[in-house]
């Protein structure tokens, strides 16, 4: 039966998270997988994920199964925090939001429901590069996947015309996934000007916005700034989906907490879709998993717990921005080739460093230095105790 099944390839970030467990060297260092360490490199529980848990806990809930749509008072308030509670998209009940199982869950519902009500030769557009599991989702679901230009290796920027020139060649009505902030892996965003003219280019074309959303909070600090992408797409009258992540702004991986949205233009439209959704989401998972949906909404729920979120993010992306500062500052000290400013001038999680795959290979075997294959690395493994180690590795396998 199973003669004819080919090996796949080990999957390009998680794999590396067993070969740096296998490794070893006591200089080994994880800059693979985006989640948050401490300057100790430990995992992080934020102070307000106890609190919430406390708040649990105390009330000894029941362990029930969930509607299929999830915990309403989570997906209600997840949804607030992404379109802002005055948006008139709630007004005219035109949003429909379901618990996933964290962003991944999301963009497959997404994609699964998508591929029954599209024309079955919808394309589906990946800016180049993409986070390495958005080709695998969709293809998975049925689409055919295609790359819009979206980095300039040449700047360490942002390929605005490429992007609206891939945009404007693509077949009307493709399916466009966007990375709602902090890009993965290039850490580099539009601004809100270029959002405007990539707004543009889609409305003309009639493509579908599919905005992955993993990061809100992590670009900026600002939760709110954050969700301007999205905002700015409803505002203009889009619909569109959204794949929304609890994992890494609440810190919540394990718990696989998230959400799918989905922004139409009438409220009948709204009723059938949801209708759908919740058939496609059956077949999937019957119903999500009530934990982690009941931390984040204990947290999106109680005003205290919102600001110390606030805060909590704000210390998260302080250290990395801290991190970016002093890898940059020793590269430079070190007077290695070429020019480093794109470490502090890209945002979020991942830096993408410009390292060659050979360089990444020999970073890994000579260095104990683990990073996605296309040079991502993801800042918050860097610490006080390793930065001169890293920065002195990256010189070595850049300079040979
Ligand atoms: C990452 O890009 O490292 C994270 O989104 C983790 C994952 O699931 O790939």
């Amino acid at each position: 039966v199973f003669s004819n099944v080919p090996l796949a390839p080990p999957d390009a970030i998680l794999n590396l998270s067993t070969l740096y467990k296998a490794d070893e060297s006591t200089q080994k260092v994880d800059l693979g997988v985006g989640a948050y360490r401490d300057n100790e490199g430990k995992p992080w529980v934020l102070p307000v994920v106890r609190k919430a848990e406390e708040i649990i806990f105390q009330n000894r809930p029941e362990h029930e199964y969930l509607p299929i749509g999830g915990l309403a008072s989570f997906t209600s308030s997840a949804a607030t925090l992404l379109l802002g509670k005055d948006n008139v998209a709630f007004k005219e009940n035109r949003v429909v939001s379901f618990q996933t199982i964290s962003g991944t869950g999301a963009n497959y519902l997404g994609a699964r429901f998508l591929a029954k009500f599209k024309p079955q030769d919808t394309l589906v557009l990946l800016s180049q590069p993409t986070w390495a599991n958005h080709q695998n989702i969709f293809n998975t679901a049925g689409f055919t996947t295609q790359n819009y230009r979206y980095y300039d290796p040449s700047t360490l920027g942002l390929d605005l015309q490429g992007m609206l020139q891939s945009l404007g060649d693509a077949p009307n009505g493709s399916i466009v996934v966007l990375h709602a902030c902090a890009h993965n892996p290039t850490g580099v965003d539009p601004t809100q000007d270029q959002w405007q003219q990539i707004a543009d280019v889609m409305q003309a074309k009639g493509h579908f916005p599919f905005f992955d959303c993993a990061y809100q909070g992590f670009a900026s600090g600002d939760l709110d700034r954050d969700a301007f992408a999205i905002r700015y797409f409803v505002q203009r009258g889009f619909e569109c989906s959204v794949a929304q992540s609890f994992a890494k702004n609440l810190g919540l991986y394990g718990e696989r907490v998230g959400c799918y949205h989905v922004i139409t233009k009438t409220e009948q439209s709204a009723n059938h879709v949801r209708s759908q959704v919740a058939r496609t989401s059956r077949a999937i998972i019957s119903n999500p998993p009530l934990y982690g949906a009941r931390v984040a909404s204990t947290v999106l729920n109680t005003p205290e717990l919102m600001a110390e979120w606030r805060d909590n993010l704000k210390f998260m992306a302080g250290r990395i921005i801290t991190m970016r500062d002093e890898l940059r500052q020793r590269l430079v000290q070190l007077g290695t080739p070429g020019n480093w400013d794109h470490i502090v001038n890209q945002i979020g999680m991942f830096s993408f460093t410009g390292l060659s795959p050979t360089q990444v290979e020999a970073i890994k075997t000579k260095h104990h230095i683990y990073m996605t294959s296309n040079g991502r690395i993801s800042m918050a493994g860097l610490s006080t105790h390793n930065i001169d180690h890293v920065a002195r590795a990256i010189d070595d396998v850049v300079r040979n």
